[in-house]
């Protein structure tokens, strides 16, 4: 039997649908209309009525089945596509099976507790015979500087002090007592003894998205109270981690602007909804997760602003946020974030709610300038490195922030953020391109995606880019990488090392290749003087490894002295250090063979190692591994040519793009065809 959503989508179609929403033309194959979810003049929405998919080829540059747009168009999850769908379709979803009704049945009854007692708490807080309460509603009013309207906007209540107010006012209505001790209003002691969970508090209710009281958080009013903030625990109805406080108030506004702020307390929360910020909601002290994230995000908000503490706590639960973000966002064709990620920064160590009370006109301003998070993170990080960092220390901090700047659109386009780590960082920006290649292939080759029916596929090269990544069109779920990364070894920075390797054991060794790259380029001046020009620091992906091939260069190109003499003189410790390590480890050259290599490979190779100066084994071996190594590089050109075409240049530029595109991918056609002529060990008698 084929599944509701299998059956919906047979028994709909999907340019119907869509034409009750926006008017359809039908051009050619296609139907086409102006996006109907951002503003443009010459139509890029495109409805495929055989594939029965849509998608916006502008500025949104997303698209899927009709599932997608309806939750689009309509704000819904899937669950509600799936439910108003069905009804459209004449489907009829399967029933609830009776524990599910059971099930939920309980989560009815037991927020129609807690909002009982939110009622009662409530009226507690005004009840000006308890001195207790009174001290509650002072603290309130003065301490905390709320109003009237924000004390009942927000349903904030009084827990009287006693051990027994609540038990009895709520079983006075007739709610039983273990109801009250699962909803986690009562709690119970060893002895057996029954008592109010929360006695001279604050209350504050925590409602879900729909507004309905699913917990509370509540405030000790007595300093010597601990914890400062006493929350419910975790209940059928009540997980913090899949709650964002202040959501049912702030859905709206965040729809309308498309931007939400996410604060760490209940205070912050509050107090910045009492001064007119209304898109604002609270994670409660934890770090973002993805269950909060999916309830704003990219469904309601395209925008994000992080507001943490600046202290070291909330800088910690920010960069956990940020991953958490990276990790469960869905992606665009060009692996682009749908949604933009800011972190404002609080002066000082004060909290939001600290700081709109002393400042009351200078949130605005700080929400306007929070930073894109790849310039906050690069900041950061800069400022963290020691000043005379080692390249091997630059090369892992850049490590760690190409994820971070990976998950930003807008930046990433330009290139910007790249460039300004590269730039802090003094780090070529082919460099951080290439490792941010590696991790964009460790994510996808460790999560590979079917491609469905993903409308018009995009152009071969995309799959290069190391940030493309590809949706699955069939699920309504955004697909998720890994939570661990793979660990990142990379078969050319094997070849690296390898033709460093035998280059630095024997220099002359360069020249072969350069001739043999002049005889690839045959009589083409355009090929001979671009992709196909001699061996050098672009050849090499790490910033070490150019820093070799440079001064062997160097060394090669001058007369006056020995080549290792003048290396000698010429390199730094850390230099000199590595060249040691190249030369002395021999897994360093068999690494490269062995991988691929058969395993009868393995006793040519040790041999081949043992008499580690057979000139002739080490010409083939050089050969081949420096004409990867130009593949490489040229896929890398490729790379940064579709970059380049991202940035939507003129016509000219283009077009010039477009050109050198063709002849470096048609050089490496050419290494390739002439590395497929077994030019390389086949000579020597191994097999391919
Ligand atoms: P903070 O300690 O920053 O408190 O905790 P705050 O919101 O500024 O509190 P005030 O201004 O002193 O009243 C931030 C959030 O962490 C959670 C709460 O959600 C709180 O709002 N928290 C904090 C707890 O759940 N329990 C605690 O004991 C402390
Ligand atoms: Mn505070």
């Amino acid at each position: 039997m084929s599944s509701p959503v299998d059956e919906i989508k047979q028994r709909l179609d999907i340019v119907d649908y869509i034409n009750r929403f926006v008017p359809l033309k039908k051009a050619g194959r296609t139907y086409k209309a102006p996006c109907p979810w951002h503003a443009e003049k010459t139509p890029s929405f495109v409805v495929d009525p055989v594939k029965q998919t849509c998608r916006c080829f502008g500025a949104c540059n997303e698209g899927g089945d009709i599932f997608f747009f309806a939750m689009k168009q309509n704000g819904w999850t899937f669950a509600e596509a799936l439910k108003e769908l069905a009804v459209i379709a004449g489907v009829e979803l399967k029933p609830q099976t009776p524990e599910q009704k059971e099930k939920d049945a309980a989560r009815d009854q037991m927020r129609a507790h807690l909002s009982a007692a939110a009622d009662y708490f409530h009226e507690r807080l005004f009840d000006s015979s308890d001195p207790g309460a009174a001290a509650a509603l002072e603290y309130a009013r003065v301490k905390r500087g709320l109003t009237d309207e924000t004390i009942r906007r927000f349903g904030i209540g009084y827990a009287p002090a006693g051990w027994s107010a609540l038990h009895e006012a709520l079983t006075h209505l007739g709610i039983a007592e273990d109801d009250l001790i699962n909803a986690g209003l009562l709690s119970k002691n060893d002895r057996g003894r029954v008592y109010d969970k929360f006695r001279n508090r604050l209350m504050i209710p925590i409602r879900d998205e729909r507004g309905r009281v699913v917990g509370f958080g509540a405030r000790a009013l007595d300093p010597n109270d601990n914890p400062k903030y006493l929350n419910s625990p975790q209940t059928l109805v009540f997980d913090k981690s899949h709650l964002l406080f202040g959501l049912d108030i702030a859905s709206k506004s965040i729809r309308d602007g498309e931007t939400a702020v996410i604060v760490e307390g209940y205070m912050d929360a509050i107090s910045l909804h009492q001064a007119g910020y209304s898109n604002v909601v609270a994670q409660m002290g934890t770090a973002l997760t993805e269950a909060q994230l999916n309830l704003i995000a990219p469904k309601w908000a395209k925008r994000i602003i992080m507001a943490l503490d600046s202290d070291a706590a909330g800088q910690n639960a920010m960069r956990r946020s940020l991953d958490v973000a990276r990790e469960a966002l869905a992606k665009d064709y060009a692996g682009r974030l749908a949604v933009e990620f800011r972190i404002l920064t609080l002066p000082g160590a004060k909290d939001p709610d600290d700081l709109i009370r002393e400042q009351p006109g200078a949130w605005g301003e700080l929400v306007n300038q929070a930073l894109p998070v790849a310039d906050f993170v690069i900041e950061w990080e800069a400022r963290t490195l020691p000043a005379n960092a080692s390249v091997i220390e630059r090369e892992s901090a850049a490590r760690r922030l190409l994820p971070i700047l990976l998950m930003t659109e807008n930046d990433l386009y330009k290139r910007d953020s790249l460039q300004k780590l590269a730039l802090k960082l003094h780090i070529p920006e082919r460099d951080l391109l290439a490792w941010a290649a590696e991790q964009g292939r460790a994510t996808r080759t460790a999560a590979p995606r079917p491609l469905s029916d993903a409308p018009e596929p995009p152009p071969d090269i995309f799959y290069d880019n190391p940030f493309a990544d590809v949706p699955n069109f069939d699920s309504p779920i955004p697909p998720k990488p890994p939570l661990t990364q793979a660990p990142i070894r990379r078969e050319a920075e094997e070849w690296e090392r390898y033709c460093l390797r035998i280059l630095f054991q024997q220099p002359d060794l360069i020249y072969h290749v350069n001739r043999k790259l002049r005889e690839i380029a045959g009589e083409s001046a355009a090929l001979a003087q671009g992709p196909l020009a001699e061996l050098g620091a672009d050849d090499f992906s790490r910033t070490d490894h150019q820093a070799l091939i440079i001064l062997l260069g160097n060394a090669l190109a001058q007369d006056d002295l020995d080549v290792y003499d003048y290396i000698q003189q010429h390199a730094d410790d850390d230099l000199l250090a590595q060249i040691e390590q190249l030369l002395s480890d021999p897994w360093d050259a068999l690494r490269p063979r062995l991988q691929f290599g058969l395993s009868e490979d393995l006793p040519i190779v040790i041999h081949q190692n043992e008499r580690s100066n057979g000139a002739v084994n080490y010409q083939a071996e050089i050969l081949e591994h420096a004409l990867r190594l130009r593949i490489e590089r040229l896929k890398r050109v490729s790379q940064e040519i579709v970059f380049m075409q991202m940035e939507n240049g003129d016509g000219d530029q283009l077009e010039t793009l477009e050109d050198v595109n063709a002849i470096t991918i048609y050089a490496r056609g050419r290494i390739e065809a002439a590395l497929s002529k077994g030019s390389g060990r086949n000579k020597h008698g191994k097999k391919a």
